[in-house]
């Protein structure tokens, strides 16, 4: 269940923490945000310490796609929709920065990359108008987009829009670059180190399990960010994907694919020892909330094996990344960060560029010369389309932590059986919620209550883990934080 990425990806070195370290600036989280962002702040010659929870690349960064694009889905329709043109070249013009950046350096440090066309396709009448509304864009945004021709997809297809020239990496390679070359500028890297708490004193102090971090900066590379400073969980839905590699006899579609339908259906190439695979992503919803991940990874290997006849699944693995309600992301400052905390996020699944592109709009903030796209990208107005749609977000959101809440509070009270290896059950003991699993033949029983905000968390039976429907945190069976806002385990269960 691990990526194909992780499971190849060249050892990392970190360093040890440094107790009460101080740096000119601290950067919590090294994925492709993080590390990026270091990179350009220790060339400019600053002090750069990265603290991150788990392992580099560890969570989004080294589960993804990896498709380094401009034509993305119907982005580009969607930013319009909430957005001027002005706007929507911006964006274009960011994501343009971030993949020219990424490409360029993978080029210097030797980093193997593919060149590949982009193809977003419609398989309905329906895709096919999306396809209408997203070339407009890309075109008024100057892309060289094309429309129609042959698809290399093994099934009917009602049109495709296309843009060559694109690219396709291996995330852990592109990271672990990273990492040299911060690390070979004097910039540390520390793993297993989850900051739970930053103060925008001067320094700002940043406190981790292991003591405490002085900084003049910080900034939040986090996926979410870990600070409810700005309500940021909430103006961003979290949406959890799979990802399936297999071992296909017959011949494999070289460009990049991505369904303008639903459910959508993400194609790349791969390669592992063994030689080529074929990766489909795709059954995305907001983490959480599906009522079995399982079988959404058995739908995406349906699928394939339906019009990929002989395809042999050899893995799978899953992650969610933050979606903006206006489609571009969250990237400057904090709230009541004393203008001393920057985050970046809301890159909705498009963050091999959009990541890159605030990096460099981060490192401009604190070393000077920030780009045009930079500065019309920060400076938006909420509009009354942006607010209806957060508030449907939102409505949701309050939806599932009362569905959640009731059926624990109304649920059976836990009885002494153990659940069966691989599940997990909410039920009550008293009327507090309790979550209790079974993984490994070890059971444990903890509070089912999220420590970000207090959602009732539900069993994830493909990942075995607790997953809170409201904004995406994620434990492992044990309680510790795999991801998302919060930061500390989940609790204890009562006594039975
Ligand atoms: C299924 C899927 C497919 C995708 N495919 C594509 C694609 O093809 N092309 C594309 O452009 N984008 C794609 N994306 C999006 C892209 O992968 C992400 O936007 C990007 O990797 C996000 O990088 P990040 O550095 O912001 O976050 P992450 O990689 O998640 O890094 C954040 C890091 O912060 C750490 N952290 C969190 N909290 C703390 C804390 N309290 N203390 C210390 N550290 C902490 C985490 O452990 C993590 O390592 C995809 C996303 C998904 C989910
Ligand atoms: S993630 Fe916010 S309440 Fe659980």
């Amino acid at each position: 269940m691990s990526s194909l990425w992780l499971d190849t990806s060249p050892a990392i070195p970190a360093d040890p923490f440094e107790p009460d370290g101080e740096y000119d600036v601290a950067v919590v989280g090294a994925g492709l945000t993080g590390l990026t962002t270091a990179l350009l702040l220790a060339r400019a010659g600053m002090r750069v310490c990265v603290l991150e929870a788990r392992s580099v690349g560890a969570v989004t960064t080294g589960n993804t796609t990896g498709k380094v694009s401009l034509l993305q889905g119907t982005v580009l329709s969607e930013v319009r929709r909430y957005s001027s043109d002005r706007v929507l070249s911006a964006y274009v013009d960011a994501n343009a920065a971030g993949r020219g950046w990424l490409l360029d350096f993978l080029d210097t440090t030797g980093v193997p990359y593919d060149v590949r066309g982009a193809v977003t396709y419609a398989t309905t009448e329906d895709g096919a108008r999306r396809l209408d509304a997203e070339e407009d864009a890309a075109r008024s945004a100057g892309l060289p987009v094309h429309r129609g021709g042959r698809s290399e997809l093994p099934f009917p297809v009602a049109d495709v829009l296309s843009l060559p020239g694109q690219a396709q990496v291996h995330p852990m390679l592109v990271l672990a670059a990273l990492a040299t070359e911060l690390r070979s500028h004097g910039g540390r890297i520390v793993e297993g180190e989850r900051v739970t708490g930053v103060s925008a004193a001067h320094p700002a102090v940043l406190t981790s399990i292991s003591g405490r971090t002085r900084a003049d900066a910080v900034i939040l590379a986090s996926g979410t960010p870990i600070l409810d400073r700005g309500l940021y969980f909430a103006k961003l839905e979290p949406e959890r994907s799979y990802i399936a590699a297999f071992r296909v006899p017959g011949p494999i579609p070289r460009d990049m694919h991505l369904s303008a339908d639903t459910p959508t259906r993400s194609l790349r190439t791969a390669s592992d020892a063994e030689g080529e695979l074929l990766l489909v992503g795709g059954n995305g919803h907001p983490a959480g909330r599906a009522p079995s991940p399982a079988e959404c990874v058995a739908d995406l290997t349906t699928w394939t094996e339906e019009w990929f006849p002989g395809a042999e699944r050899v893995g799978w693995w899953a992650a969610q990344d933050y979606r903006s309600v206006n489609r571009v992301p969250f990237v400057g400052w904090l709230p009541r960060g004393r203008g001393r905390v920057y985050l970046a996020t809301g890159y909705g699944k498009w963050g091999m560029t959009n990541a890159v592109a605030a990096a460099l709009s981060l490192a401009a903030d604190l070393t000077g010369g920030e780009p045009e796209w930079a500065r019309v990208l920060h400076h938006r107005v909420t509009k009354p389309i942006d607010l209806a749609d957060g508030v449907r977000a939102n409505a949701a959101v309050g939806a599932a932590a009362v569905r959640e809440w009731a059926a624990a509070e109304t649920g059976p009270e836990l009885g002494a059986d153990a659940p069966g290896e691989g599940d997990g059950v909410v039920g009550r003991r008293g009327r507090a919620p309790v979550a209790v699993s079974t993984v490994d033949g070890t059971t444990c029983a903890l509070s089912a209550v999220c420590t970000h905000l207090g959602g009732v968390v539900r069993w994830n039976d493909a990942e075995l883990s607790w997953d809170c429907p409201l904004h995406g945190s994620r434990f492992a069976p044990d309680g510790s934080v795999l991801e998302g806002p919060a930061t500390e385990p989940l609790g204890h269960a009562p006594d039975a």
